[in-house]
């Protein structure tokens, strides 16, 4: 499956998303090509930490290519694709193969605004006969109950016409700081903690076929 993890505002949390993701789905025993399209290469320089580091397994990441839809096509196993509007003919070419889209949505008015934007720009980008699905979720959210910008805002992103929005939230952690300056998953560092627990509740959801595999960890 092709998911591409993307949006129109910087910083919402792609790369850190998209690189979480990618180690537990290896973790989970399967086999994962991540692609980072944009010209920052802040993905490809987490998984060049990683492999120095020497943890294991290390995340292969593949750059902007010529032919880019037939080589995210044709991988054999998940794909993840990072990219934002920094490369738009990338995105474009990516989002018109991509099974689904995953939009990190941070909880403010001005990115709820922005998805609805983003929203069009997909709708483009899909070809004729693609049609990904469109996921958006709340990332940072606050971890104080009575701050209510969360809640308010995945209630806008659930009148997108078009979106789902994904059950599980990620909260604002420092831990995923560390987890791109190490080159380590949350759940690596510190298997059981908030953040780890709400990766796992994420991911889960969107790979339930996995989500039963134990990975080994307590
Ligand atoms: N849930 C979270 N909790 C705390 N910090 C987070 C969270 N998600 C992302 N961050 C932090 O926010 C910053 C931006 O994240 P990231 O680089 O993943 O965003 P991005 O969308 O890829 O940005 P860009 O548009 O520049 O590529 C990073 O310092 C990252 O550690
Ligand atoms: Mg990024």
């Amino acid at each position: 499956m092709i998911t591409v993890i993307a949006n129109l505002k910087g910083g919402s949390g792609k790369s850190t998303v998209a690189f979480n993701l990618g180690v537990w789905l290896l973790k989970k025993g399967h086999p994962v090509a991540a692609y980072d399209l944009d010209p920052q290469l802040t993905l490809s320089d987490i998984a060049t930490v990683r492999r120095e580091e020497g943890y294991s397994p290390p995340l292969q990441v593949y750059l902007a290519q010529e032919a880019l839809a037939d080589h995210l096509r044709y991988h054999p196993g998940e794909v993840i694709v990072d990219v934002g509007v920094a490369n738009m003919p990338r995105m474009k070419e990516a989002i018109s193969v991509a099974h689904r889209v995953i939009i990190p949505v941070p909880p403010s008015q001005p990115d709820v605004w922005a998805t609805q934007r983003f929203m069009a720009m997909i709708k483009d980008a899909a070809s004729k006969d693609n049609h990904p699905e469109i996921l958006a979720f709340i990332n940072r959210a606050d971890t104080h109950h009575a701050v209510r910008e969360s809640d308010e805002a995945e209630e806008a992103l659930g009148m997108l016409p078009g979106v789902t929005v994904l059950p599980h939230r990620l909260y604002q952690r420092t831990i995923y700081r560390r987890s791109l300056s190490e080159g380590m998953a949350v759940f690596e560092i510190w298997p059981n903690c908030k953040a780890a627990r709400e990766f796992d509740a994420f991911a889960s959801s969107l790979f339930p076929e996995l989500a039963k595999i134990n990975t080994g960890r307590k």
